[in-house]
């Protein structure tokens, strides 16, 4: 009879903790649904997995200084529209030999993906 109350009392301590954890790893993937679109897709093979830059594209640090939500969503359609104009973005595609490719994706995948770019660091 001690032993069966021991070990309802010792499961009752653990199973909040475990509820928790659950509640966070899902509420990180919800906030940023657009970094499993980043990770699953071709990104990380330029500009790595934790967005530090490789040797075929560069960091994807600190977007928020030269971009705007509406902006870079403008520019994942069609990146080579935006290099032709914008100085920053020539010089930095003289250091890499590959583009940036144009990526096709729905309208609401690239609003989650642009959220993740902007507002997270990796
Ligand atoms: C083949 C390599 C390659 C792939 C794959 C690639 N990129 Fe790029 N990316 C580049 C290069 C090179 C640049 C530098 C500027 C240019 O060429 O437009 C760049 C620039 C960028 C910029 C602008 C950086 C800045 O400083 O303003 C963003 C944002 C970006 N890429 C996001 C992405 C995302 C998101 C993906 C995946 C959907 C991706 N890239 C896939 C090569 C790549």
């Amino acid at each position: 009879m001690g032993a069966v109350g021991w070990v309802s009392r010792r499961a009752a301590a653990v199973l909040p903790s475990l509820a928790l954890l659950a509640l966070s790893a899902c509420s990180q993937g919800k906030s940023y649904p657009g970094r499993e679109t980043y990770q699953s897709g071709l990104c990380p093979q330029c500009h790595g997995v934790d967005r530090a830059g490789t040797a075929m594209g560069p960091p994807l640090k600190q977007l928020r200084r030269s971009w705007h939500p509406d902006s870079l969503g403008a520019y994942l359609q069609k990146p080579d529209a935006f290099v032709e104009r914008n100085p920053r973005l020539q010089g930095l595609a003289t250091k890499y030999t590959m583009v940036m490719p144009r990526f096709n994706m729905d309208e609401s995948t690239r609003h989650d993906l642009v959220r993740y770019l902007l507002e997270t660091e990796q």
